[in-house]
């Protein structure tokens, strides 16, 4: 019988995450949950002086996940919250987010990743999945270390990533997601390219609806990641903020990381996974979670109890009332809504595409996400940045150059467009300018 074995982080993490120290006060708040424990700890405010009496929630009853169940006589597509539950959630919380949160998450899990709750894994919430990501790192990352980074990749994480102290290393992308031949290449020769340098500690990936690629990785390929992984002993960083937003065929989203480790290495712990609310139910909320080893998600609590104190009580209350109404399967077809809404706008993009940019630019097909990454096809050599920030401006119309989400710079003839909000009519209007802007630039190179 095989068994599975559990991942040590603790050598992973930085020596930076040891110089954060439990918060005085913070580091004290669980000795409050000790029945009969009489508390004079926080400055917490006196929720009798807020201004809210009430605050009522109206789901929008076409979107709306189906509640699990349904008190007789309630309206499932009213939540009030007041009282103690209103009391919290105006109140100063926990670290690492609002319990009962946390337990739904966790649940959710389990449902979706089929991986039981075992104590190797825990979640956490933060301000954003992006607000995780950056602790996560700034808890694993050192000077001497590298890192290696889906490319192209999102911008926001090359943000952080670029002023983390490690070294970045590129890792290509093609219009199946991340290559493991690229990624294999990297590690079997990094003892000629590096010398001297230890491997790669971490690898940073979006494997569903990429930003900018708008490319799913196939679950073949996320096998071929995995053994590397377990290889050459990196920590997998799954960024799956557009996993919800999956319209390709029915049943066919291939399965996560974070379900896939223990089954493909014997092995769990190595994958770190990140999930945002963002898209599905509000980006303004601030809500994502990360599930990871409980070592690395204390460093993650510790920096957050040291710098913004915890994610919003308000927003994770407000989230976890409709989430425990709907029940996991209730948000699974809530999201399911929203993603057959983004089908349709990447069909609608694409079909205006298509009649103006045939032959002058191509792309992969999304099946998850809100992005288009097109590659203008002027010459050998196109910089999409210098066609972008000059004709395309000029002719009103505006894009992401390639150039923003190569971490070491370069020239690419890619260009990424979002199809999230744009109507059909501006979208054909846009695609004649971008045509036009691809027409005069061969015509220009001809000359
Ligand atoms: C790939 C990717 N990861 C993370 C984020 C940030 O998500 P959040 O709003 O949860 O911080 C974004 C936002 O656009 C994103 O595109």
């Amino acid at each position: 019988m095989s068994t599975t074995t559990t991942l040590d982080i603790v050598p992973f993490l930085s020596q930076q995450s040891q110089l954060w120290k439990a918060c005085g006060i913070r580091g004290l708040f669980p000795l409050e949950k000790i029945p009969g424990m009489i508390s004079l700890l926080a400055g917490r405010p006196n929720p009798s002086t807020f201004p809210f009496e009430s605050l009522t929630m109206k789901l929008k009853p076409d979107l709306a996940g189906m509640p699990s169940s349904t008190v007789e006589g309630e309206d499932p597509f009213t939540i009030t919250m007041d009282g103690d539950d209103l009391n919290e959630a105006l109140q100063y919380g926990m670290t690492a987010g609002v319990v009962r949160f946390i337990s739904w998450m966790e649940n959710f899990q389990t449902h979706v990743h089929k991986r039981v709750a075992d104590g190797s894994w825990s979640v956490t919430v933060g301000s954003g999945s992006q607000d995780l990501m950056h602790k996560a790192c700034v808890a694993l990352v050192d000077e001497d270390d590298s890192v290696m980074l889906e490319t192209p990749v999102y911008p926001g994480t090359l943000g952080f990533m670029a002023a983390l102290p490690g070294t970045l290393i590129e890792v290509n992308a093609d219009t199946q997601g991340l290559n493991p031949t690229h990624l294999e290449s990297v590690l079997t020769n990094w003892e000629s390219t590096h010398p001297g340098k230890r491997f790669p500690k971490l690898l940073y990936t979006i494997p569903s609806g990429s930003n900018p690629t708008g490319t799913s990785i196939p679950e073949a390929r996320k096998i071929e990641v995995l053994k590397l992984a377990k290889k050459y002993n990196f920590l997998i960083l799954e960024d799956d903020a557009y996993a919800f937003l999956y319209y390709g065929p029915e049943g066919q989203q291939a399965r996560s990381y974070f379900a896939l480790e223990g089954e493909i290495n014997g092995e769990i712990g190595r994958v770190v996974r990140f999930d945002s609310f963002s898209k599905v139910l509000s980006s303004g909320m601030r809500l994502g979670f990360m599930t990871a080893p409980p070592a690395l998600a204390s460093v993650v609590n510790m920096i957050t109890s040291n710098t913004n104190l915890q994610p919003a009580t308000l927003t994770q209350i407000m989230a976890y009332n409709i989430l425990s109404r709907w029940g996991p399967d209730g948000f699974l077809a809530h999201c399911k809504g929203v993603a057959a809404t983004y089908r349709a706008r990447r069909d609608a993009f694409e079909g205006v595409a298509r009649k103006h940019l045939e032959g002058l630019a191509e792309w992969t097909t999304p099946v998850a996400g809100m992005f288009l990454y097109i590659k203008l096809l002027v010459d050998e050599d196109t910089d999409s940045a210098a066609l972008i920030s000059g004709k395309a401006v000029e002719k009103g119309v505006l894009a992401v150059p390639g150039a923003a989400f190569m971490p070491l710079g370069g020239k690419t003839p890619y260009v990424r467009v979002s199809f999230s909000l744009i109507e059909e009519g501006p979208a054909d209007e846009a695609c004649r300018r971008l045509a036009e802007v691809v027409r005069e630039a061969r015509e220009e190179k001809a000359t």
